[in-house]
């Protein structure tokens, strides 16, 4: 059966890149990763994607008039690659609404917290895990979700618990989440996704 095709969007590390890359022929089945794409040049993502023999591209938001042209320009490219499934991996720029309805239930993303909680346009990156710590929560994790106009909006498609810690600061809370639930639950997301829009084809 042929292959969902798989465009990641990345602007840092890439550690959920990483993950998707290596569950490759085990979890993920369905799909195949065939570009990863980010808007900044030097997002160590970029590497990754390199050492796995897997194209990438770079639009920089300088070179376009607006939010919406550049939007405009990658659905362009991701269409041309003809891309069925675009999974958000530490991507952050918030898609416009003309992106997010042209890919409709086609866009996934991970966010590090147990969504409704410690979401939506001000939480990302370590600010996620400060307002966990600072709330006091026992409990938080990770949550794949699709993507449409509202930040962290879309509709959950799974979540991890993740115990918090006596004594966690928020980048020893970012690393426990992300190893206990994200690595795991991206790719085990991203297989699920590619099914289903297989089994529609
Ligand atoms: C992860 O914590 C992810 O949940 C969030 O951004 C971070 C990206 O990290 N959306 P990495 O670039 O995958 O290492």
């Amino acid at each position: 059966m042929e292959k969902a095709r798989i465009a990641v969007l990345v602007s840092g590390g890439g550690t959920n890149l990483q993950a998707i890359l290596d569950a490759q022929g085990s979890i993920i089945n369905s799909g195949m990763v065939e570009l990863v794409f980010s808007n900044k040049a030097d997002a160590y993502a970029l590497e990754r994607a390199k050492n796995a023999g897997v194209e990438s591209a770079v639009l920089k938001r300088k070179d376009f008039e607006s939010n919406e042209a550049y939007d405009l320009a990658l659905g362009n490219l991701l269409e041309e690659k003809n891309i069925d499934v675009i999974v958000l991996a530490g991507y952050l720029r918030i898609l416009t609404e003309g992106f997010t309805k042209r890919f409709e239930k086609r866009i996934i993303n991970i966010h590090p917290s147990l969504i409704p909680s410690f979401c939506g346009q001000d939480f990302y990156g370590l600010r996620v895990h400060e307002a966990a710590l600072a709330k006091g929560v026992k409990v938080s994790g990770a949550t794949v979700h699709y993507v449409n106009e509202i930040p962290d909006g879309g509709e959950i498609i799974a979540q991890k618990a993740v115990e918090v810690l006596p004594g966690d600061t928020p980048e020893i809370l970012q690393r426990r989440i992300m190893e206990q639930a994200e690595w795991i639950l991206l790719p085990q997301a991203t297989e699920m996704v590619c099914k289903r829009i297989i089994s529609e084809r």
